[in-house]
């Protein structure tokens, strides 16, 4: 069979027709899904009835995937490759360490020296309504600036830092996280290794731009937050079980919204796969 793309919003995003993960795909198919991920910049692959290890297996055939080192905590206990995203509290009873996983508009792994360059999350158990995603395209609300404004940003970085909503906000695990992640400092508009398009590369967990004060910098980087998530630029998906949603970090961000009833479960599983060197460590 074919592999067909059928697009999900106008901004970005495609579905995979033709594939199943499970009957090990082709050489010749791995290279159009490879195009159709530069192209559409997420892909959705519904009905997708696999293992953890053939999770593993499929994203190890886009490149070396992250061992999750700087977050211990959210990865399984079995598979170093894959990270949890579950609001299942732990077997003694304490809240899920992931349990807000990405709820700032943010893209993967920008706080290390090798952001990722892909993620590919697959769904296990979906609530019965909501606990939505949001994607955005970057290159487009960089490509909608005015050329005022690209020039002014075109040299600033931004400092990335690891911070999110979590549950247990003891001075130790605040400790924990800095020595686990420094903040590192990249560039707000990156260019794209494989399309060489410019994209922006920005998030809420950037605090300032490298020089100068958080005071200073907070005006612009809500501004540029505010507009690369503008509806006209993002798609929203509504999960369903057995889907893997494989999204390109270098030229998208995106959001868990959160919306669903926390009495319902909602378990994701993620892999990583690493991306080209940027970037550089702040002290
Ligand atoms: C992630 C992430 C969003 C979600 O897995 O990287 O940000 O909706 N997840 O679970
Ligand atoms: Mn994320």
């Amino acid at each position: 069979m074919t592999i067909e793309f059928k697009p999900l919003s106008f901004s970005l995003g495609a579905e995979v027709l033709g594939l199943k993960i499970k009957d090990s795909p082709s050489k010749e198919q791995i290279e159009l899904v490879r195009a159709g991920f530069l192209k559409y910049g997420i892909l959705l692959f519904r009905d997708q009835h696999i293992s953890r290890e053939q999770h593993i297996g499929f994203s190890k055939l886009f490149g070396e995937l992250d061992q999750h080192e700087s977050l211990p905590r959210d990865r399984h206990p079995d598979y170093s490759e894959l990270l949890m995203v579950t609001n299942e509290p732990k077997p003694n009873g304490m809240p899920s360490d992931s349990k807000y996983t990405g709820q700032v508009w943010h893209s993967d792994m920008s706080f290390t020296l090798a952001p990722a360059m892909g993620s590919i999350l697959r769904s296990i158990k979906v609530p019965s309504v909501g606990g939505d995603t949001m994607f955005s395209n970057m290159t487009l609300a960089y490509e909608k600036l005015s050329k005022g404004m690209q020039n002014l940003i075109s040299d600033l970085h931004g400092v990335h830092t690891s911070a999110r909503k979590i549950i247990d906000l003891s001075q130790d695990r605040i400790d924990e996280t800095k020595k686990l992640i420094p903040p590192v400092a990249q560039p707000i508009v990156r260019i794209h290794p494989e399309t060489g398009k410019k994209a922006l590369y920005i998030g809420e967990k950037v605090k300032s731009f490298v020089g100068m004060t958080e005071d200073e910098s907070k005006p612009l980087i809500d501004y540029l937050c505010r507009h690369a998530s503008k509806p006209q630029f993002v798609y929203r998906h509504q999960w369903q079980a057995n889907e893997l949603l494989f999204w390109d970090n270098r030229c998208t961000m995106h959001l868990a919204l959160g919306d669903y009833d926390e009495s319902e479960i909602r378990h994701l599983e993620r892999t990583t796969i690493l991306g080209t060197p940027s970037g550089y460590v702040l002290q």
